[in-house]
């Protein structure tokens, strides 16, 4: 049996866990002994006891934990602090499964590669239909989408859905999303549940159909091509169309009570699309949540990781969304990980990986020169 580590996710406001207790059976089916720190399920629900039933061992110690671990499988990058310094507890040779986003984190990512550690960053899963079911950034986006409407909407001082009373009619509210992607496509699913009236923007024409398909109003800006790139992410539009896209947008954003925005270029920084003076035409008590704040925000006036207000409306940059609905998000965290180890992994001999495949490929990011 092969040691697989569950540490506790020790980065600031992360209350997710890798791998949850309905996954264990099967990763033990596969070859692997479950081996969890104690209390790592906590934030998300999972006790130990959970575990322990699932057929999971508990390590008291983060040093035990470590000890003779084979793969360790995390949400988040390795930890260090003054106390603990998981780099150090890593074995050579081993393997690290979890998200590294190696250009942000540059040192740590200098530290796994210094101490020979096989890494797999998980967001770098390719886009095919083969992966869908390994895909950490849609499996947590999707949550995301959902979270940002629900929060929205309790920031949000009136009701979202019409409602007609004996004592007057309340409108219901206009929710302006920007980025049809996984986030964008569940936020305009979850705020027509609501009862609210959506609108959509995108640069890629391909999302007008999904938009249509869940009831929202796709607002084209037209011209250019698809405003896709060969593999299926937006890329940047040209000075013209952002002009465009600018004009339409100060016509609508007025008449909107909530805006959502979720628009991304992979590798670069994020587009600004809504400006100060957009902000300031919107009416009062209006809301922005930024999906985008990690990546420099959508809308200038965001900052990451606060709730702004600026002449009456409120301006989010949520820190970790996933992490606020921590026990699904983790349970389909869990399962992508799971998928990928069946995957990637040649018959019968886990942590053999099969370095032809495109999903190994495309995930490791430094691979161990002697090989395993
Ligand atoms: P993302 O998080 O990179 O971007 C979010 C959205 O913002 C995208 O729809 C993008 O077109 C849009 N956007 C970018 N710049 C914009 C701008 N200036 N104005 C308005 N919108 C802008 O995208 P995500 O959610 O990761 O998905 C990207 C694509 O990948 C989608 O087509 C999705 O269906 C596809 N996908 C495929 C998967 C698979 O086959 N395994 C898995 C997940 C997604």
């Amino acid at each position: 049996m092969i040691k697989l580590a569950v540490p506790k996710e020790r980065h600031e406001n992360e209350f997710r866990v890798s791998i949850t207790p309905d996954c264990v059976s099967s990763l033990k089916k596969i070859g692997f002994e479950v081996f969890i720190e104690e209390g790592a399920g906590n934030g998300a629900s999972f006790s130990d006891k959970d575990y322990k039933n699932a057929g999971a061992k508990i390590s008291k110690h983060i040093k035990d934990l470590y000890q003779n671990a084979k793969l360790i499988v995390k949400i988040q990058r390795p930890f260090k602090s003054s106390k603990i310094n998981e780099f150090n507890l890593l074995e050579k040779n081993s393997c690290f499964l979890g998200t590294i986003y190696s250009s942000r984190f540059k040192q740590d990512f200098t530290n796994l590669k210094k101490e020979d550690i096989n890494t797999f960053a998980m967001e770098l899963m390719p886009r095919i239909s083969r992966a869908q079911s390994m895909d950490v950034l849609s499996s947590q986006s999707n949550l995301s989408g959902y979270k940002a409407v629900v929060d929205s909407a309790s920031l949000y001082n009136k009701a979202f859905p019409l409602m007609m009373t004996s004592a007057g009619t309340i409108a219901p509210a206009k929710l302006l999303v920007i980025g049809a992607g996984v986030a964008g496509l569940q936020a305009i699913a979850t705020a027509k549940r609501l009862g609210s009236v959506v609108f959509c923007f995108d640069v890629r024409s391909a999302t007008q159909e999904q938009v249509e398909s869940l009831g929202g109003n796709f607002i084209k800006v037209g011209g250019e091509d698809s405003g896709e790139s060969a593999s299926g992410y937006a890329k940047e539009m040209s000075a013209a169309y952002k002009k465009k896209q600018a004009v339409l947008l100060e016509e609508n954003i007025k008449k909107m009570d909530i805006v959502i925005t979720t628009a991304l270029i992979p590798g670069k920084k994020a587009p600004l699309i809504i400006t100060k003076k957009m902000v300031k035409s919107m009416k009062s008590g209006s809301v922005i949540m930024d999906l985008a704040s990690e990546f420099g925000g959508n809308c200038e006036l965001t900052e990451h990781g606060k709730t702004i207000e600026f002449e009456s409306k409120k301006i989010i940059g949520p820190f970790n969304l996933p992490s606020s609905v921590s026990q699904d998000a983790s349970r389909l965290y869990s399962k992508n990980i799971l998928n990928f180890l069946k995957n990637s992994c040649k018959e019968g001999k886990f942590l053999d990986f099969n370095w032809e495949d495109e999903l190994v490929k495309g995930t490791c990011v430094n691979k161990v020169k002697k090989g395993r």
